[in-house]
């Protein structure tokens, strides 16, 4: 009994009624336009200005949901959500973050709760297996990717300079990733206090790989200059056009330096699952920390970030802090997730993908994905043949980068033209100075007939420009 919450009955009252929502949405989704034909503020003023004194039946909430909030939604779940990275929430994975909200536990601590800080470490370990890492990464969950390489970077510092944990941070640290690195590495560093000056853009080939050479020159120049270089971010599958840094090369020039390497695979670790794709992760076995995000590609709801780390002593050395209200047994196979990382709680995130691994398994998953690769090349050799258009790179996984011939303003109009069409979604970017149209395949519900239809309405678009 809990006499100040809903009763049981009213629960499954409503609990099913959302479960019938979840499951008509999932079966729709396609259905609706996938952004909204609002403007900025609409949803803030059709609110009221003060949360309510008295609470308000659960009728009146969720006709507001459906009234107010669904027609301000973005349909990230959408099959022709193709803008950013195209996500998934699968059924499975609705399921366990249902299940994760009931029980309310935090993973703080082994004792805090067994079970969620257990599961993290099994599903990591699946995963671990998954992407080929050798069993010496230890794993664990963030948020996001973004979470997760502020804290390879803190770690990297903590390794790099022995007098952090005391003295605060020696000035002179630079960090090394390739122009095309994702902005939230530049940015962990400057929440570390680094400065934009210690990080170091280093250029790229024709294919939009970070260069070796470069880098080993970058590194070589900071030296000469009294610079203590500690740390550089490859990325495999880079945010602007999926482009695969030579993990390999650069993880030896990381081993000769005594650099500590995170290797960002937010988004395409998952593509590097495929046997066939193993080489795109050839040489992380031997890196430090990576990431990869199963709230990308991985069909689990938005959050969840997987975070490998093969010195979790240095996560440890920058991160614990255990006051006596936290102190808890030493026992190895208790582990507490606060000593690694910045938050003290979690929420239980394994589940939902324990979930997702366990429904899905590995067989389809690579089936899927293969396909929303197959769909990318597929369409890149379409767009390059119409006189109208140029693919811009390479599309090694799932994502199409093309524009049309031409200057920028009318590929401006043409993405703003799709986007209020309510037919598909596409995102923007510029590359090489050129504005060019980003078209991701990643949600579970795509087919190849949707991919299509979103080119065809592009075309006919600008066709009539
Ligand atoms: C390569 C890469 N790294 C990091 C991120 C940041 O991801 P998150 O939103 O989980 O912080 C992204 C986001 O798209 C990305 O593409």
């Amino acid at each position: 009994m809990r006499p100040q919450d809903m009763s049981p009955d009213e629960f499954r009252k409503f609990g099913y009624e959302v479960v019938d929502w979840i499951a008509r949405y999932l079966d729709t989704t396609g259905e609706y336009r996938v952004v909204p034909e609002m403007q900025p503020g609409e949803l803030v003023d059709a609110l009221p200005k003060s949360a309510p004194v008295k609470g308000e039946p659960m009728e009146a909430i969720l006709a507001d949901f459906d009234k107010l909030i669904v027609p301000a939604l973005n349909h990230w779940n959408h099959p022709r959500f193709h803008g950013y990275f195209s996500v998934s929430a699968s059924g499975a994975g609705i399921l366990g973050e249902m299940l994760a909200a009931a029980v309310n536990v935090n993973s703080m601590l082994w004792k805090s709760c067994p079970a969620s800080v257990e599961l993290e470490q099994v599903v990591m370990s699946w995963l671990r297996q998954w992407l080929g890492l050798p069993e010496s990464f230890f794993g664990l969950i963030h948020d996001t990717a973004s979470s997760s390489t502020l804290h390879a970077i803190g770690a990297a510092r903590a390794a790099a300079d022995p007098g952090l944990r005391t003295e605060g941070g020696a000035p002179g640290l630079v960090l090394y990733a390739s122009e095309h690195a994702h902005s939230s590495v530049e940015k962990g560093a400057l929440s570390l206090g680094m400065g934009q000056q210690n990080v170091r853009k280093i250029g790229v080939d024709a294919e939009y790989r970070m260069r070796p050479d470069l880098l080993s020159a970058a590194i070589a120049a900071d030296r000469e200059a009294g610079k203590k270089p500690f740390c550089v971010v490859s990325t495999v599958g880079t945010t602007s056009v999926t482009s695969i840094d030579p993990v390999k090369e650069i993880q030896a020039i990381a081993a000769r330096e005594g650099l500590w390497h995170h290797v960002d695979a937010a988004y395409g670790g998952v593509a590097a699952m495929l046997p066939e794709n193993r080489w795109m992760l050839e040489g992380a076995g031997e890196a430090d920390s990576l990431v990869v995000n199963p709230h990308k590609w991985l069909f689990t709801p938005i959050d969840l970030s997987a975070f490998f780390c093969r010195r979790p002593e240095a996560l440890r050395e920058a991160y614990s802090l255990v006051p006596e209200y936290l102190a808890s047994q030493e026992n190895p196979r208790a582990v507490n997730l606060m000593d690694y990382r910045i938050p003290l709680g979690s929420r239980f995130r394994a589940l939902k993908l324990w979930f997702v691994m366990r429904s899905f398994g590995y067989e389809k998953v690579c089936r899927i994905i293969r396909k929303h690769c197959a769909w990318a090349r597929e369409l890149a050799v379409e767009i390059a043949a119409h006189p109208q258009f140029e693919v811009v790179a390479p599309a090694p996984m799932s994502l199409v980068c093309f524009r049309m011939k031409g200057p920028d303003e009318p590929n401006r109009e043409l993405l703003e033209q799709v986007n209020r069409s309510g037919v598909a979604f596409l995102s923007g970017n510029v590359l090489d100075g050129r504005f060019v149209l980003r078209l991701a395949i990643g949600n579970l519900g795509t087919t190849r007939e949707d991919v299509f239809t979103t080119w065809e309405k592009v075309r006919t678009l600008a066709s009539q420009a």
